[in-house]
């Protein structure tokens, strides 16, 4: 079995930050994965050179283009280890092998009439790099740089994507998974049911020189989207006419890409009909995540509020870091970033939940076991078997979120394990157990079922914390890198015995103070401001009966839809048990896939009010902390649906 993952190579006309960092994040933890998984896999990244911005950028800091992008790129070439991000190869747009490839490309194109050279009059926009079509403009400004694009007449060489509009459209169709998460498949297909124009490929040397020279005519530079696209072969050894390299052979089979929304029609159109008309088979799937907000806000070099990586790390930890952005982000939607919101998340899931686990653990077994492991238990009750069967489900669950790319989802299983644990602690009360020699097989018991849990946590932890997971594994005398599915059996732990010992602590609690919040991970003047009432924190005092008159009821969500033209609206059909729609505000927060099948409490006798053109009947509850991250309010366990909740 093989994989191949790619990032998008980044731009050098900025520093690394949360966004690159989120991206290049999930395509080391998806490389981890399937390298768990037992497949011989790669992963590349790299930085993007060529093209005007970076000509523009290189003049504004007084130095040639190649001195400008060697700094640049050389910046996120140094970035990625601290986060633990180990590509197998890292790509240069200016590496004399990618620019043969490309040279390459071309030539043959046009030497089969796919390139033309004809003259072209549009609207161009300069910070996408691109001509744009009436269309696509909001309010006559280009929607992404808010800029309104220059009327531009020039003679041009064209790639003639229009050819393979209808081949796309039905490879599209065809192949359910080509594209995911789903809204961004039907935003490609909604845009190829329209002509597709074809591709301009050329920029005339007398406006940029910073480019690869056309092969066929010196007066033009290759445009950067179309050189850049080919670094996912150029990567592979890859040549149109010499020999195919072994890496091509092996990789391009299962290519799969990660990108942002921003990027999904280069990707999802131009790069696909490139593909199809240079004869190579397309890749096998495009990963699409959304955009990293700062406290709800565009993060922007103007605004002031970019998150460096490398200041998360020195705040948080890699691992840490590297949780938090997995965890927070639910692969596809917008997410936001705030200190508080760190903070919480390092204290909550990393401190209290697995630090807690690994260290009261550990702490047993050198207090009750002489540091040993102990016997497999020959009795099981049925918190034990709670136990087993949840984190040997867990380990299925984790594989099958992952290969979805649902990686917030993947780390829910886990924690929902690690918190059974916890309470597997509480409910056994070994410190009891230790006081009476009779119970001593039971004492052994829990803990053989604590160590064994703390092992198969950490096997699929590698992914996401590899040096937590590294951690844990050494304890465990884990040498041989591990099979997800084969180690992943519960009963696996070493014989009985066998010493292990672990000190420290694996997330030591944060205060603010000791963070980022101090150390400005987010401006101050970029944090929200909340209206303070003076002596009213939690609101003003109401009565009993005021409270009684808010009917809430517990109820179930029988299906969700994202409501076109919001980004924060969801409609909501619960059962309580009548069923009835309530529009919520968590489209941010929740996909519609992740809401159905889940209990929620609702106000089920507010007016009835219009959000959007839809009539919503009611009202969902969540928490919402102060870096504006909502979580839905729910019961503790199964109830009725139409339940009181008093
Ligand atoms: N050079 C092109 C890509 C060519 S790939 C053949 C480019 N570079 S970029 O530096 O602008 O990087 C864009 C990518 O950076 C996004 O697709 C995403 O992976 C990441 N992100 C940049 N800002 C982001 C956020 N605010 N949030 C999430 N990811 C973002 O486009």
């Amino acid at each position: 079995m093989k994989s191949y993952i790619t990032t998008p190579i980044f731009y050098v006309n900025a520093q690394p930050h949360l966004g690159h960092a989120y991206t290049a994040v999930v395509a080391d933890t998806y490389h981890r994965f399937k390298k768990l998984c037992g497949c011989q896999a790669r992963f590349q990244t790299g930085t993007d050179e060529h093209g005007e911005k970076i000509a523009a950028a290189a003049v504004e800091n007084g130095i040639t283009p190649q001195a400008y992008t060697d700094k640049i790129s050389a910046m996120f070439r140094d970035c990625w280890p601290q986060l633990s991000v180990e590509p197998d190869n890292f790509i240069r747009t200016t590496d004399q092998a990618h620019k043969r490839v490309v040279g390459e490309v071309l030539q043959k194109l046009y030497d089969a009439g796919d390139i033309v050279f004809s003259d072209y009059s549009g609207l161009y926009c300069q910070g996408c790099e691109r001509f744009m079509t009436e269309k696509e403009l909001v309010d006559g400004l280009c929607p992404d740089h808010r800029k309104a694009p220059q009327e531009v007449t020039e003679s041009n060489y064209f790639f003639k994507m229009s050819k393979y509009q209808d081949w796309l459209l039905k490879h599209i169709e065809a192949n359910p998974e080509f594209i995911t998460p789903v809204r961004y498949r039907n935003e490609v297909l909604s845009f190829l049911r329209e002509p597709l124009e074809d591709l301009c490929i050329s920029r005339p040397t007398s406006r940029l020189t910073w480019g690869i020279p056309l092969p066929f005519d010196s007066n033009y530079v290759t445009y950067v989207w179309f050189d850049a696209l080919l670094n996912y072969l150029s990567g592979l050894g890859y040549s149109p006419n010499g020999e195919v390299s072994a890496d091509f052979n092996d990789y391009w089979p299962v290519a799969e890409h990660v990108i942002a929304k921003d990027i999904l029609k280069p990707h999802a159109i131009f790069w696909p009909t490139m593909l199809r008309a240079m004869g190579v088979a397309p890749y096998q799937r495009l990963h699409v995540h959304g955009y990293w907000n700062i406290n709800e806000t565009k993060m922007s070099k103007s605004i002031g509020n970019v998150v460096k990586p490398r200041d998360m790390v020195a705040a948080y930890g890699a691992d840490a870091a590297r949780y938090f952005m997995l965890r927070e982000m639910s692969f596809g939607l917008d997410a936001s970033f705030s200190d508080e919101a760190g903070l919480n998340r390092y204290n909550a899931d990393l401190a209290n939940d697995l630090g807690n686990l690994c260290s009261r653990t550990m702490a047993m077994v050198e207090k009750f076991t002489g540091g040993l492991i102990p016997a497999p238990p020959t009795v099981e009750t049925a918190l034990d078997a709670e136990l087993r069967i949840a984190a040997s489900g867990m380990i299925q669950e984790f594989k099958r979120r992952m290969d979805d790319f649902a990686f917030h989802q993947a780390l829910r299983a886990v924690w929902g394990v690690i918190s059974l644990a916890n309470k597997y602690i509480v409910e056994n009360a070994p410190w009891e157990l230790a006081k009476d020699a009779a119970k001593r097989p039971r004492l052994d018991a829990v803990i053989y079922n604590l160590l064994e849990v703390l092992r198969l946590v950490a096997l699929p932890l590698h992914a996401v914390m590899p040096q937590t997971a590294a951690k844990i594994w050494e304890t465990l005398h884990i040498t041989a890198y591990p099979d997800l599915l084969v180690q992943g059996q519960w009963g696996g732990i070493l014989a009985a015995g066998t010493a292990v010992k672990f000190s420290g602590s694996l997330f030591p609690r944060l205060a603010k103070k000791d963070t980022a919040a101090d150390k400005n991970l987010v401006k101050k003047k970029d944090r929200p401001v909340k209206p303070q009432k003076a002596g009213a924190a939690h609101g003003e005092p109401v009565s009993f009966a005021d409270f009684q008159r808010y009917d809430l009821r517990v109820a179930n969500i029988v299906a969700a839809e994202k409501i076109a033209k919001s980004k924060r609206l969801v409609k909501l059909t619960v059962a309580a048990p009548e069923e009835r729609t309530i529009v919520a505000g968590i489209a941010e927060h929740y996909s519609p896939e992740e809401l159905v099948g889940r209990q929620v409490i609702i106000v089920a006798n507010l007016p009835p009010a219009k959000l959007m053109g839809v009539v919503s009947q009611g009202m969902v509850l969540a928490g919402k902390d102060t870096g504006g991250h909502l979580v839905l309010a729910t019961v503790a366990g199964p109830i009725p649906a139409g339940s009181k909740v008093a």
